[in-house]
């Protein structure tokens, strides 16, 4: 049996190594300035994991825009400089990797086979085919179309919502679920097994902490459970040719390098998608409830948008004018308000070679080469760039004009020179999706305020941050109630 002293002793030890591990580390002249924190092995992991927000923004108030912490064993830089070191991190694939560090999260989190997680080669070439067809204006016009008919048949005359009038909405209820069924519907076809996945994926999403602090299973139970649920539908769907058959030219090109491979079982198949999903649908679905709430809380930019909408309707056609609609300013400017405000994502690198980086410290005149390690991981909080005092005055204020050509160097400072909004990340791994993300907010902002009069009854939510902090475009921290009510001539008929 172990004696208390034995305990007590071998502890003392592992406690002396620690510390005197704790005092060695340290950070050369030519690194950023290293914070270590005050507990051995931990270091800043406890404020970190707390919320790490305040602790970032005191230290970028301290060290400026790029500093090292010590967190759990790993040296994380983050970084946010929108004048030389944001844009030469991003376009760095060879020495940053994102892959690489996507390595830690693929089967944790979303559940990748080890096979699919391990083949390289395989995750690239299915990349780069998303990034294909996402940029093909043709192949998007496929999506956008049948995205467009499944959400007005969320809404129109044989909806739920045929004869509301005055009934009262969740708003984010609305959003979440019709965004979700008709982007579903959109990439996966008919076959998609909605009602049995949405449920879950909630229930994941809504858990997606517990999965990312790595709680062990028995503290999340049900967050397990639900994963495993919409990974069993994903394994079924791709396991019936004709369900895919039926998906859209995305879904179905990625299913045909799966089954030119060696990966095809239900698991390799629905780890991928799932991961998909997750890079859509929890950034696109709160961005388009919040443009869309946004608009609705402020009665005279309501109104405008009204205006606009009526305005890009062709009777001829029966068709709004979607292109017009996407490329309005006023729209635009709503749309990239939320994403500047809202957008809470770690762009996250791991440092494959050695490298440096030219940071502003200052200002443009005050720079500095920074030498980044290999082995550590690099991480660009987008939200260090959009909630920056000196570009965007009043940062925490959603205002809808902002973009407006008229607001620059007003609402904008140094739009021109520096990289100050950067929703999509950047480089080589910007992201393939931005597209279909704004055709989604726009399509469920014009159908519903087409649709109905829709009346705020309460103040807006607040975004949650704390410990979501890099989780994906922020949720708010409850629903928001509003009145619909049915047009008795709906904003097409007026045009
Ligand atoms: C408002 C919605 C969205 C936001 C804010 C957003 C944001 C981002 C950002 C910032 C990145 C780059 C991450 C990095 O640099 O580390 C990214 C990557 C990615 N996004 Fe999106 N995204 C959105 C919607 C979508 C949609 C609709 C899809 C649909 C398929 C999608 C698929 C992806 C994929 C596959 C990547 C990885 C790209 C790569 O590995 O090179 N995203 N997204
Ligand atoms: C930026 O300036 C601060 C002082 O204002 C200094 O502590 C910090 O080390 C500087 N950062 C770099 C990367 O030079
Ligand atoms: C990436 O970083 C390495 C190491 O600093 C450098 O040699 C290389 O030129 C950089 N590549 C790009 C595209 O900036």
């Amino acid at each position: 049996m172990l004696s208390l002293e034995l305990i007590a002793a071998v502890v003392a030890i592992i406690v002396t190594g620690l510390t005197l591990q704790h005092v060695l580390l340290s950070a050369g002249n030519d690194e950023p300035p290293f914070i270590k924190g005050p507990i051995p092995c931990l270091g800043s992991a406890f404020a970190f994991a707390r919320d790490p927000q305040p602790l970032l923004r005191s230290l970028q108030h301290k060290y400026g825009r790029i500093f090292t912490v010590y967190v759990a064993g790993q040296r994380m830089t983050f970084l946010w400089d929108p004048i030389f070191g944001n844009r030469q991190a991003w376009s760095n694939t060879s020495s940053l990797s994102l892959g690489l560090f996507m390595q830690y999260i693929l089967q944790s989190l979303f559940g990748y086979t080890k096979s699919v997680a391990a083949d390289f080669e395989f995750l690239d070439h299915l990349a780069k085919k998303v990034v294909a067809v996402l940029s093909s204006k043709p192949l998007l016009a496929d999506i956008t179309k049948t995205l467009q008919a499944t959400y007005l048949s969320l809404v129109d005359d044989n909806s739920r919502y045929a004869n509301c009038n005055d009934e009262v909405i969740d708003l984010y209820e609305y959003c979440r679920h019709n965004v979700y069924y008709s982007s579903a519907r959109a990439l996966f076809g008919l076959g998609f097994p909605f009602e049995k996945i949405y449920q879950p994926y909630i229930r994941f999403e809504d858990d997606i902490t517990k999965f990312l602090k790595r709680y062990p299973r028995f503290l999340n139970r049900e967050g397990y459970k639900a994963r495993e649920k919409v990974l069993d539908e994903l394994g079924s769907f791709f396991m019936d040719p004709h369900r895919v058959s039926q998906s859209s030219v995305l879904v179905r090109s990625l299913y045909d390098i799966f089954m030119a491979s060696t990966h095809k079982s239900p698991a390799d198949f629905a780890g991928y998608f799932f991961a998909i999903i997750f890079a859509s649908k929890s950034n696109s679905v709160p961005a388009a409830f919040w443009v869309l709430a946004n608009i609705v809380a402020d009665a005279g930019l309501k109104t405008e948008i009204e205006g606009i909408i009526t305005k890009h309707y062709d009777p001829e056609s029966d068709e709004f004018e979607w292109t017009a609609l996407m490329e309005d300013p006023l729209i635009m400017s709503c749309f990239k308000e939320t994403m500047r405000l809202n957008t809470n994502i770690l762009s996250s690198r791991l440092v494959t070679h050695d490298l440096t980086l030219k940071v502003a410290n200052k200002s443009e005149d005050d720079s500095k080469n920074v030498r980044l390690r290999e082995g550590s991981m690099l991480m660009m909080p987008l939200n260090m760039l959009h909630w920056n005092p000196e570009v965007y005055p009043d940062p925490m204020k959603w205002i809808g004009k902002r973009f407006l050509e008229e607001n620059q160097g007003i609402l904008i400072r140094n739009v021109d020179k520096w990289r100050s909004y950067a929703p999509w990340g950047g480089g080589g791994h910007i992201c393939p999706g931005r597209y279909l993300a704004v055709y989604e907010a726009v399509i469920q902002l014009v159908y519903t305020l087409a649709l109905f009069d829709v009346e705020p009854i309460e103040d807006l939510p607040a975004p949650i941050i704390g410990d979501r902090y890099g989780a994906g475009v922020l949720k708010p921290d409850r629903g928001y109630h509003v009145k619909f009510t049915r047009r008795k001539t709906p904003l097409m008929s007026v045009a």
